[in-house]
């Protein structure tokens, strides 16, 4: 089975790319500057007790990711910037105004393309099934239907199965968030919960503040509840601007944020603590509820997790969303909703909505967890999904042209391309179509249709040469609209 690798192997696959991600920090922060020496093998060898092939292949994931290059027989070197990593893209900016979302309908195309075999599927929002532990989880899943009794179906109703919500709630408390297990609702996957919640939070007609850029889905789901959205400058770095948001909450009349503070989609931010505590803040000064999508919360690069905003909140305001489909069971839909003081609320409106989830999953990912593995599993996903990020900035170094910035986010599977000024993506888009392969256009992003020259890739379906070629074939339709 592909999750019974030994741990010996786990162990170096994980500790490389530890200090492949820690070396990467420190050049960005600039401890470690272009033409600075790496500390040598044997030096990293020493003081932490790697092995010289370990400390080797993270310095090799660094060279891959074009932070660091080798220099004959002396070492390991940091990059000059003009032919190191490419420049980050910049927050966005403009006067927040109240839109309508509209839709496109690329949106459908693209959730279609992941099902065409033949089409590399860059524009995905999914992350290789082949690496989750779908064997184990099949014998969880049969486990769990052995164990059904006639009253499953009473006990697994709304707010949902009690030992599942006791797994969430002891996830919460391993990263320092309290959340009682009575405020857990299991829903069917994320996206059932972040609806919920926002149907909760608001009436038709009201405005609701997002990022800018946002999840598709969150446009989508305004446009369907009849609501209206406000975008808000956000930095590719670290997330939205919390003095844009205090200005907006100032001038409008917001009943709710939709929000994501970690790996966020599609730029792959992560607003430090100071700005998420800052925030909270913020949405206490005004009672303004929080909707956080977390479901990448467990893909994070580096060794500790990180905390939602949800961490940091007194009053019950952050309606905490998340799931088991980026990080263990795709397919299993099986999510859950922590909404502080309106968990009541969500509950009914699950209840009312969809009855239950699924008894026979929620029982299947508690058999799964019941089982020592999960971290294991966790923690190769992450060097996997590291080092698969590794391999695709490397190509897009090489393959687009000068002017491209691109995000190195700590967590997640996607990376954001800013093309020259004049690429249009929705052209690159269809170049790309015609070649059988899917970007996700930065258009789809925004209610204004912004993003006009940024593009979504994920690095994190299953690699293979064609992935590489196609990211490459990007790259030189990139240069010929440039
Ligand atoms: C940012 C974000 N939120 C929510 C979801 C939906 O999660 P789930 O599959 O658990 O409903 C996705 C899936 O692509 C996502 O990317």
């Amino acid at each position: 089975l592909a999750e019974d690798v030994p741990v010996g192997d786990l162990g170096l696959a994980t500790r490389y790319s530890e200090l492949a991600h820690e070396m990467s920090e420190r050049i960005r922060e600039g401890v470690l500057r272009p033409g600075d020496r790496l500390p040598s093998v044997r030096s990293v060898r020493r003081t932490r007790k790697m092995s010289p092939a370990t400390v080797l292949q993270a310095y090799r994931v660094l060279e891959d990711r074009g932070d660091v290059r080798v220099r004959g027989r002396s070492g390991y070197y940091v990059n000059a910037r003009k032919i190191g990593p490419m420049a980050e893209p910049a927050a966005s900016e403009g006067t927040p105004k109240v839109v309508e979302p509209t839709v496109r309908d690329v949106v459908l195309d693209l959730v279609n393309a992941v099902k065409s075999p033949d089409i590399v599927a860059l524009s995905s929002a999914f992350p290789d099934p082949s690496l989750f532990p779908l064997a184990r989880l099949a014998r969880a899943l049969h486990a769990a239907a052995l164990r059904l009794t006639p009253n499953s179906i009473y006990e697994d109703l709304t707010p949902g199965n009690p030992e599942l919500r006791r797994c969430i709630a002891r996830r919460y408390m391993e990263t320092g968030v309290t959340v009682p297990i009575e405020e857990i609702v299991v829903t069917s996957g994320a996206l059932e919960a972040l609806n919920l919640c926002l149907r909760t939070a608001t009436r038709p007609g009201d405005i609701v503040a997002i990022e800018s850029p946002a999840f598709y889905a969150a446009l989508e789901t305004i446009q369907r509840l009849g609501l209206r959205c406000i975008e808000v400058p956000t930095c590719p770095r670290e997330g939205i601007q919390v003095g844009a948001l205090a200005k907006v909450l100032a001038r409008h009349s917001v009943k709710a944020c939709w929000l994501m503070s970690n790996f966020q989609n599609p730029t792959g931010a992560s607003m430090p603590d100071e700005k998420k505590v800052e925030l909270v803040r913020l949405l206490e000064k005004h009672d303004v509820p929080m909707i956080e999508d977390d479901v990448y919360a467990e893909l994070h690069f580096d060794p500790v997790p990180r905390k939602p905003v949800k961490a940091f909140d007194r009053r019950g305001l952050v309606m905490h969303c998340s799931s088991y489909s980026k990080c263990l069971a795709p397919g299993y839909r099986v999510g859950w909703a922590s909404p502080g003081r309106y968990a009541k609320d969500v509950s009914w409106a699950k209840l009312t909505f969809s009855m239950a989830a699924t008894s026979a999953a929620q029982w299947a990912v508690v058999e799964y967890l019941k089982k020592p593995g999960y971290n294991f599993h966790l923690r190769r996903l992450r060097a996997t999904l590291l080092d698969r990020q590794g391999r695709m900035l490397k190509i897009v170094h090489e393959a687009f042209p000068a002017g491209t910035k691109v995000t190195r986010p700590s967590g997640g599977y996607f990376l954001w391309l800013e093309l020259p000024e004049r690429v249009d993506a929705m052209k690159v888009y269809e170049k790309a179509c015609a070649r059988k392969i899917h970007v996700a256009p930065g258009p789809i992003f925004s209610a204004q249709k912004q993003f006009r020259n940024f593009i979504r890739l994920n690095h994190g379906i299953e690699w293979s040469p064609k992935v590489g070629e196609a990211v490459a074939t990007v790259g030189s339709i990139v240069r010929s609209l440039s």
